[in-house]
């Protein structure tokens, strides 16, 4: 086939499509299918490459269960979950910056108040956390909803371990009178994606390590504000310039104040030393 005859075949396909009754999925289908068909020609895309591509994202598809999102993980390691992130936010001026949600979000977290400590029997160095939250005009929001959740001191979530384990290094809690909100937990360390699997195997192949750097994720959700989804990064750790998942920005990079050993104000004693971080978020009023 030539050149001429290749780019028939595309608009012989997109002919086909021109009719889709909604108008976003008609967009949608057009420019996937310039895009795809462009690829293939770009990279004169054989047979055989084509075949090895299929067989690649059906072991993606298989490896997805209820708790096991290998596409989502496949479109964070190309940068995709990012990009959409990005690109969902180009009004959002004032608001803090957002990131990715990642998979190990859950609904039913917790309910904890103010000052609780998520970390009970947790090995780690504590970590005491105190935030704010504002709106637009830089009004405090009392009553916000603030999700926390990180891993544990192995880098694994508490719903990476085995059923029954039961929630952990996680909670949903709400904002004072003054938007003001504080816990303690223990400081996360870097950790590395599921890579087990074929996404993993991608990983390898293009010669990337699979860790992402020590992060702690917020979800923060007020009346009348759009809902930020983000992550606190610990400054100075590694990864910060790697993340595996294109994650980091660098107004979300806070560094911790390292503490001595002994008690902390609130009278938590702390005798391997403490840290402690602080940060105020700002939520862009809803459209
Ligand atoms: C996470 O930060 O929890 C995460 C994000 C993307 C892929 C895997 C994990
Ligand atoms: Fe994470």
């Amino acid at each position: 086939m030539n050149h001429a005859s290749e780019a028939a075949l595309t608009d012989r396909v997109l002919a086909q499509y021109r009719n889709t009754p909604d108008p976003r999925l008609r967009q949608i289908l057009s420019f996937l299918i310039t895009h795809l068909h462009g690829f293939a020609r770009e990279t004169g895309l054989t047979f055989a490459e084509w075949q090895q591509g299929i067989a690649f994202l059906t072991r993606v598809g298989q490896m997805c269960t209820g708790d096991r999102q290998e596409f989502i993980l496949l479109s964070d390691v190309l940068g995709l979950s990012m990009l959409v992130d990005t690109i969902d936010h180009r009004n959002a001026d004032g608001a803090s910056e957002s990131t990715i949600l990642g998979p190990f979000f859950v609904e039913d977290a917790p309910d904890l108040p103010i000052d609780a400590a998520m970390d009970a029997g947790q090995s780690g160095v504590p970590l005491r956390v105190t935030i704010d939250v504002k709106g637009g005009e830089g009004q405090p929001l009392p009553d916000a909803e603030v999700i926390v959740w990180h891993s544990d001191n192995d880098g694994l979530y508490d719903i990476q371990h085995e059923a029954g384990s039961g929630y952990f290094l996680r909670g949903r809690f709400r904002t004072d009178a003054q938007g003001c909100l504080r816990f303690w937990t223990i400081t996360p360390p870097p950790y590395p994606i599921p890579d087990d699997g074929p996404v993993g195997d991608l990983l390898g192949l293009a010669g990337r390590h699979p860790w992402r750097p020590a992060h702690v994720h917020f979800l923060i959700a007020a009346e009348q504000h759009r809902t930020l989804v983000t992550h606190l990064f610990i400054g100075g750790g590694d990864y910060l310039d790697s993340d595996v998942v294109f994650g980091v920005k660098q107004a979300l990079v806070v560094d911790l104040e390292r503490h001595a050993a002994g008690r902390a104000p609130d009278g938590r004693d702390c005798p391997q030393g403490w840290n402690s971080l602080s940060y105020s978020f700002c939520l862009a009023p809803s459209a």
